[in-house]
């Protein structure tokens, strides 16, 4: 099991997307990195969170620079913990004749495509000298390599696409910003509002409390470096097949 490392990152972090993973992942982050400033953002705004952030909107990503810069702080970290894999309107697909074309726009905007527009949009506060770490949450599922039983095709294949998108941004952002380290994370089955319809199948050990697998995940996190980025972790710091 992971330990938390405390260290002295400094400046500003945002936590995008405050639902059960997110909400602890920022606790985690003030805690173990006290000279952070830590920021949330999503859909409700203040008072659930420090900012408005819809990243499916692009007008809300638009504006996401402007507003950060107004903090006065170098940008240390953004870690993306929004994420989607049923709704009203949206059930993980059992065979191929539940496919649809609607729930897969939905599955890859918020999974796949939400999230390299996120790098972009906070890519105007990056400095060549200054630190800086994009993490992302993934998910195992989105492992082909690993994909030995099929069925939740557009979440599968949604995390699948994240996980090329930020491999790609590793790769320019080592050119550009060498000193930026991207990470894409597997949290674990987490028990959140996300994986409850699903937990009959874990065992209860292999269920992870949100305070956990945000330990867990800040414990891997800190102890990534330039040298790593681009690279597929789980929430114990093993690498994913992609
Ligand atoms: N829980 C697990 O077992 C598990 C396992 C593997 C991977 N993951 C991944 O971990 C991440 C976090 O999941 P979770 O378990 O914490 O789920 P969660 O509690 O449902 O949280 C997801 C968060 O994403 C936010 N979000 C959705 N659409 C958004 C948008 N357009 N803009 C901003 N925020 C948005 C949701 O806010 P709203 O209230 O606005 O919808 C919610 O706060 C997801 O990417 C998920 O795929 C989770």
């Amino acid at each position: 099991m992971v330990e938390t490392v405390s260290t002295n990152w400094s400046g500003l972090a945002l936590v995008v997307g405050p639902g059960g993973i997110g909400s602890a992942v920022a606790a985690e982050l003030s805690q173990s990195c006290p000279e952070l400033k830590v920021l949330t953002a999503g859909r409700h705004g203040p008072p659930a969170c420090s900012l408005r952030l819809d990243i499916e909107n692009d007008r809300d990503l638009d504006r996401l620079a402007t507003t950060l810069r107004a903090e006065e702080q170098p940008l240390r970290l953004v870690f993306n913990c929004s994420g989607r894999l049923h709704g009203p309107e949206l059930q993980p697909e059992k065979r191929l004749q539940q496919v649809e074309r609607s729930a897969l726009e939905q599955q890859f905007g918020i999974n796949a495509i939400a999230p390299i527009l996120l790098a972009k949009a906070i890519e105007p506060l990056l400095q060549r000298n200054q630190p800086f770490h994009f993490a992302s949450l993934s998910a195992r599922v989105g492992s082909i390599g690993d994909n030995r039983t099929g069925g939740w095709y557009g979440y599968r294949a949604a995390k699948a696409a994240q996980n090329q998108l930020l491999r790609s941004l590793s790769i320019e952002w080592a050119r550009r910003w060498p000193l930026a380290t991207v990470s894409l994370l597997h949290p674990g089955t987490t028990d959140t509002a996300l994986s409850r319809p699903f937990q009959s199948f874990v065992a209860p050990e292999k269920l992870f409390s949100p305070e956990r697998a945000a330990r867990q995940l800040v414990a891997v996190l800190l102890q990534q470096t330039p040298a790593q980025s681009g690279a597929f972790l789980a929430w114990d710091g093993q690498s994913i097949d992609w």
